[in-house]
């Protein structure tokens, strides 16, 4: 089988990494033949903080995978994500030749081109930019603007940028784990591949990825990406909100949360109790399940508010037709659906991903949305074996696929 016919992704979060490898055939169904997961190390917030750790931990959840599908793994599509993550809104204008006859790929290029010079900044490297659409001589809402007539282009272009020091050390972590990238990806817009719909970017949706370390968000309309946001405060700190409330270890608060937990108090029975390891005592102390809801409760609306200010900031307070989709870990969480449609006024799913076959009975979860749209991101977005890239897509080709080993590996 061709190398280009095997992908893996690679998703590196703060609690877990997930290491995926997946057959694609001519018609991009994507079958999963080897899953490695391992606790993460050296993660803070979505970003590396101790490189020997993290490679570390990498290196294990990719051992697992390579031992269950027999292939050996040299390079990876890797998640990206944390505070350092800006998106921008650009807006890119060529003059076209009166000359020509219609609008050439290579005018579309030199449009985004324009778009993208706009974001490029000393301290900040560009991870992808991604056309929302065209305005062709004042016409706006155009979505391929190839073989069309026309004078003045007009490229409408999300950049998403990172902080050169973050995403250098994510680079240098993965090799050092013994991985080439093949390209970096922002995790919430590989999440969205996993479980929205063409017909939800459409008409207005936005994504939030719910992990232990960060909470990502993409809003779309129109087909493409709008705004994207990453907020540093996730299902750790509900973890570690029951921790001091109930003076329990980390360990065993994240037990209680994960079998016993729920968003909504008022759905839990007051009398029923919980045998919890407390600092205080030696056997297991009996607390009120409600209590533990309680305290999940009030640090779950702070994460769904502050999802809504980012919705405000996208601009679209209360008009998002679609409503929000919840994945991410934290989105397992019992009855989070129910409080997320409770403060954001919005219809709010929990997202499955699909699109997969093969080994995929432990990751079919919204846990595993990244790592899932990892996939499909790379078998929709790659050259390859696949289709070209669409032109209302990403922008981007194989010199810029190298430049993250020009810049930090040669
Ligand atoms: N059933 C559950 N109920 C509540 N919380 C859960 C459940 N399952 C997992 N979690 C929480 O989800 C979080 C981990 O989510 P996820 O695996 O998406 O994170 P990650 O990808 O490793 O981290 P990040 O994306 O933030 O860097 C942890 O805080 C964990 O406690
Ligand atoms: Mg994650």
């Amino acid at each position: 089988m061709p190398r280009d016919d095997v992908i893996v992704a690679l998703d590196i979060g703060t609690t877990k990494i997930c290491t995926v490898i997946a057959e694609v055939d001519q018609n991009r169904q994507i079958n999963i033949v080897g899953v490695g997961t391992a606790p993460s190390a050296g993660m803070r917030k979505g970003v590396v903080v101790n490189i020997d750790e993290a490679a570390g931990a990498i290196q294990r959840s990719v051992k697992k995978c390579e031992r269950l599908s027999g292939y050996t793994i040299e390079s990876a599509y890797v998640g990206v994500t944390g505070s350092h993550i800006s998106g921008m809104n650009r807006r890119g204008v060529v003059a076209v030749s009166p000359n020509a006859a219609e609008i050439t790929p290579l005018d579309v290029e030199r449009a985004r081109e324009a778009a993208r010079v706009q974001a490029i900044a000393n301290d900040r490297e560009i991870i992808h930019v991604l056309a929302r659409g065209y305005t062709l001589d004042g016409q706006d809402g155009v979505r391929d603007p190839v073989g069309m007539a026309g004078r003045r282009l007009e490229a409408e272009m999300h950049i998403i940028t990172g902080g050169t020091t973050s995403i250098h050390n994510l680079v240098r972590c993965v090799n050092r784990a013994g991985l080439e990238i093949d390209d970096l990806i922002l995790q919430p817009l590989a999440s969205s591949e996993a479980v929205l719909s063409a017909a939800e970017k459409d008409i207005g949706i936005a994504l939030a990825d719910i992990g232990g370390g960060t909470t990502d968000i993409a809003v779309f309309c129109d087909g493409g990406v709008t705004y994207t946001s990453a907020l540093v405060v996730a299902g750790n700190h509900v973890t570690n909100d029951l921790s001091l409330g109930l003076r329990a270890p980390f360990s065993a608060a994240e037990r209680i949360k994960i079998d016993y937990g729920s968003a909504m108090s008022s759905e839990v029975d007051p009398h029923e109790t919980l045998e919890i390891q407390t600092y205080d005592q030696e056997e297991g102390e009996l607390i009120s399940r409600r209590l533990v809801a309680e305290i999940i409760e009030s640090r779950i609306q702070e994460i769904l508010s502050l999802i809504q200010s980012e919705i405000r900031r996208a601009g679209f307070d209360g008009h998002l037709p679609a409503g929000v989709v919840l994945v991410g870990g934290t989105a397992e969480l019992r009855d989070i659906r129910h409080l997320g449609r409770e403060v954001l006024g919005l219809p709010v799913r929990v997202g499955v991903p699909t699109g997969a076959i093969g080994l995929t009975d432990t990751i079919m979860r919204p846990a595993f949305a990244t790592t899932i749209g990892l996939l499909q991101w790379a078998a929709y977005h790659t050259d390859g074996v696949h289709a070209s890239v669409p032109a209302f897509g990403e922008w981007r080709g194989v010199s810029r696929l190298k430049g993250w080993f020009r810049e930090f590996l040669t």
